[in-house]
């Protein structure tokens, strides 16, 4: 693949981190940002960026235009996860995440689209979630933001048909990263009817996010990826089993698939 400048968002941790880490050892030109950049790292230019925030990230844009140029490829991949019964979400909570994941990414594709249509090329792949396809108890607010994302994705694909820019949602299960500790949850929460089986799903959620894939080979297939001339509408990368999920969701009713799933959350 020749030289392609990168612009990833959400890269002071995690998959994010990780991807950039591998664009820069293949020799790409790689813009990484969060609120948080690290003062100093080796291996990507990173710059400060609030994906809330449409201007942070159309400033971010800007800088990145005007030192290169063109964006070849952009990584949509800042996201935050919440967790709690939909009864007492924080609506303040909610707003954050539906902010991040949803309008976070609509802040990026605003901002590169001009360029992109400009030189009639580009990649864009957005960091979505099996949890896109599986509606998952207690976690409902996380799974329709990025099934939102995946939509918009694959709107956007159709806008830009005629164009020579691709698109693709990246549907990830568990990658081993800090996303645990930085996950929203509700504070306090005593009531009787939800206060054990959310600790459970809690400690659930942890255990499966511990033992899943690496960042690094994650990004190894996100990588692999942008070799393709076209990008496929999405893209699953998991363990056998999250993989597996999808194709059952796939064959079986509606309802025996929600038993199945709310099995595993008892
Ligand atoms: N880990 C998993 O099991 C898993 C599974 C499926 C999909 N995903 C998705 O993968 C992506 C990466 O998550 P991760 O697992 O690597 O979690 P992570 O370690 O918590 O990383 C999240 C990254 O997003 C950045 N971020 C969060 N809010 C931001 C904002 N408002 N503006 C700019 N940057 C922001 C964070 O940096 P700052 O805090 O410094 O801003 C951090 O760099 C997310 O979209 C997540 O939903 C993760």
């Amino acid at each position: 693949m020749k030289k392609q400048v990168i612009f990833i968002t959400g890269t002071s941790s995690g998959l994010g981190k990780a991807i950039a880490e591998l664009c820069y050892e293949n020799g790409h030109i790689v813009y990484g940002s969060s609120r948080n950049p690290p003062s100093e790292n080796p291996y990507v230019k990173e710059l400060k960026v609030d994906v809330t925030d449409q201007q942070s990230v159309q400033n971010a844009v800007n800088y990145i235009l005007e030192k290169e140029g063109r964006i070849d490829v952009v990584i949509n991949n800042a996201g935050l996860g919440i967790i709690g019964p939909i009864e007492y979400l924080d609506v303040a909570d909610v707003n954050r995440v539906w902010h991040t994941n949803v309008n976070g990414l609509l802040h990026v594709l605003q901002a590169v689209l001009p360029s992109m249509r400009h030189h009639n090329a580009g990649k864009i792949i957005s960091i979505s979630s099996i949890a896109s396809v599986i509606a998952l108890p207690f976690r409902g607010v996380y799974c329709a933001s990025k099934a939102a994302g995946d939509k918009i994705i694959q709107s956007l694909r159709m806008e830009l048909s005629q164009t020579n820019i691709s698109c693709c949602s990246i549907q990830a299960g568990d990658i081993r990263t800090s996303i645990n500790e930085n996950r929203l949850k509700v504070k306090d929460l005593e009531d009787p009817f939800y206060a054990d089986i959310v600790k459970r799903t809690n400690q659930h959620i942890d255990d499966e996010v511990n033992k899943g894939m690496s960042a690094r080979a994650v990004a190894l297939e996100i990588y692999r990826l942008l070799s393709h001339e076209k990008l496929p509408i999405t893209y699953v990368v998991g363990k056998p089993l999250q993989k597996l999920s999808l194709w059952i969701k796939r064959i079986v009713s509606e309802g025996v698939f929600e038993k199945i799933i709310a099995s595993y959350s008892k």
